[in-house]
């Protein structure tokens, strides 16, 4: 069976959650590699919408297991919250989901640094200020906290830890922000009694996902955030605390790459960004102002309203080489229904060069070229197969595909778990297993 990894190919909010739904429900175990509670996927299953933050889209799929993979940083406060509302969902996620024992916890005075690190900063990032780059910072300090801590057992050596963590916490909250320190005693009980669910969920998954795929299992590798939000390949500094791409699985899950089979990218048919950073197709007007509206661009985790722009084929064309995708998942393309034109940022000129691919190192030069299209004027939300979908639709999504150098599999016209044009299932092995 295959294994597939899904993962954002612009700066997040593509509606990952949503196509993993999709596809999970042929998968078996559904794994999340990077990120924490920074990410918000919002999935609509009937008049019902959720968001989840760090539990993978596919416990909304009942029978498919999932994984907490060990490249998280996992909040057990907002897990906590997340599978009670997944419970009244009558959706039980505790049977069904493992923390990987050595994620790494995001604890509250990682939240404070965060926010504070943001506020006095000269040139903030624009973070979720869910404490994601400080827990980062303690992993890769060698200081971290693991979720292997919160074990029956072993509460003194988690105390002695904490106790460490926070006075180095506390003298930057006092000298560097002025700010009151954190008490000791009272956190340590509230921290350890909130995480005595997630301790039930905590186990090997690297053993769960490896054992599934030596069994030939089918599964989906869940990424959050996008590419150009990647550690590395993003456009630092304004990028998040993690490997967003495919090579993220491997340190982010205990699984050799050599088990990864394929992998889908999805994107807008327009762009967005939340925080700050370079955004070359941006529309600051009241074309953008419109994109926002029609595609209710506010952040699924902070509500913050979300930059829009046109779509950037550059930035996709990037992430489709980096990550050597199959295919391409367009979503949203309903929200462009009503335009009387659409443009796509074809490349890019750079002094005198001309460049077809974005280049975060050289982000500020970077003037983009346009190509401008006639919009359909019809509504796409009831489309399902291709011949359905207003010819100039169809003709946008083959300029996509010419221009970001892969098929487009399917294309998504709606929020709702069935509004799903199949474009060309048969790029994704995965789709044609299903
Ligand atoms: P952090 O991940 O909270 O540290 O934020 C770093 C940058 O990534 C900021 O620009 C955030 O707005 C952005 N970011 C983090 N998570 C997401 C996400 O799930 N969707 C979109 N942007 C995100």
């Amino acid at each position: 069976m295959p294994n597939l990894t899904i993962v954002g190919t612009q700066w997040g909010d593509e509606g990952k959650g949503k196509v993993v739904d999709y596809l999970a429900r042929t998968a078996q175990l559904v794994v999340r590699f990077q990120g924490g509670p920074n990410a918000g996927h919002t999935v609509r299953v009937g008049d019902r919408q959720t968001i989840l933050h760090q539990v993978p889209s596919g416990i909304l799929t009942p029978g498919v297991r999932c994984v907490i993979g060990c490249g998280c940083v996992v909040d057990p406060h907002a897990l906590g919250e997340e599978t009670a509302a997944l419970a009244r969902m009558k959706l039980r996620a505790r049977s069904r989901l493992t923390v990987d024992a050595r994620a790494h916890l995001i604890l509250p005075f990682h939240r404070q640094l965060d926010l504070l690190a943001e506020k006095h900063s000269r040139s903030p990032i624009g973070t979720t200020g869910r404490g994601i780059g400080p827990a980062y910072a303690d992993k890769v300090g060698r200081v971290g906290i693991r979720a292997a801590d919160l074990l029956p057992g072993r509460e003194e050596r988690f105390r002695e830890k904490l106790k460490r963590n926070l006075a180095a916490a506390n003298v930057k909250l006092m000298e560097r922000y002025r700010a009151e320190p954190i008490s000791f005693k009272k956190l340590a009980e509230d921290y350890w009694r909130a995480t005595r669910e997630l301790a039930r969920m905590v186990g090997d998954g690297s053993r769960v996902i490896t054992d599934a795929l030596a069994e030939g299992k089918p599964v989906l590798f869940e990424g959050a955030q996008g590419v150009h939000l990647d550690i590395d390949f993003g456009t630092y500094p304004y990028v998040t605390g993690s490997s967003t791409g495919v090579w993220g699985v491997g340190p982010g899950t205990g699984v050799s790459p050599l088990w990864l089979e394929q992998a889908v990218g999805v994107a807008k048919a327009y762009s967005t960004r939340v925080g700050l950073g370079p955004f070359p197709t941006e529309l600051e007007g009241e074309e953008g102002e419109r994109l926002r509206k029609l595609g209710g661009e506010f952040g699924a985790t902070t509500g913050r309203p979300r930059r829009c722009g046109w779509f950037d084929a550059g930035v996709v064309r990037a992430s489709v080489r980096l990550n050597r995708l199959n295919a391409l998942v367009i979503t949203k393309l309903d929200v462009l229904d009503s335009f009387e034109e659409i443009r796509i940022g074809t490349g890019y000129r750079c002094g005198r060069q001309r460049l077809d691919e974005f280049d975060p190192t050289r982000a500020d030069e970077l003037e983009p070229v346009y190509e401008t299209f006639a919009g359909w004027h019809e509504t796409t939300g009831a489309c399902r197969k291709l011949r359905e979908l207003p010819m100039r639709a169809r003709r946008y999504l083959r300029r996509l595909e010419e221009l970001c150098g892969c098929p487009v599999a399917l294309a998504s016209v709606g929020s709702e778990r069935r509004q799903v044009v199949e474009v060309k299932k048969e790029a994704l092995r995965w789709l044609k297993s299903g």
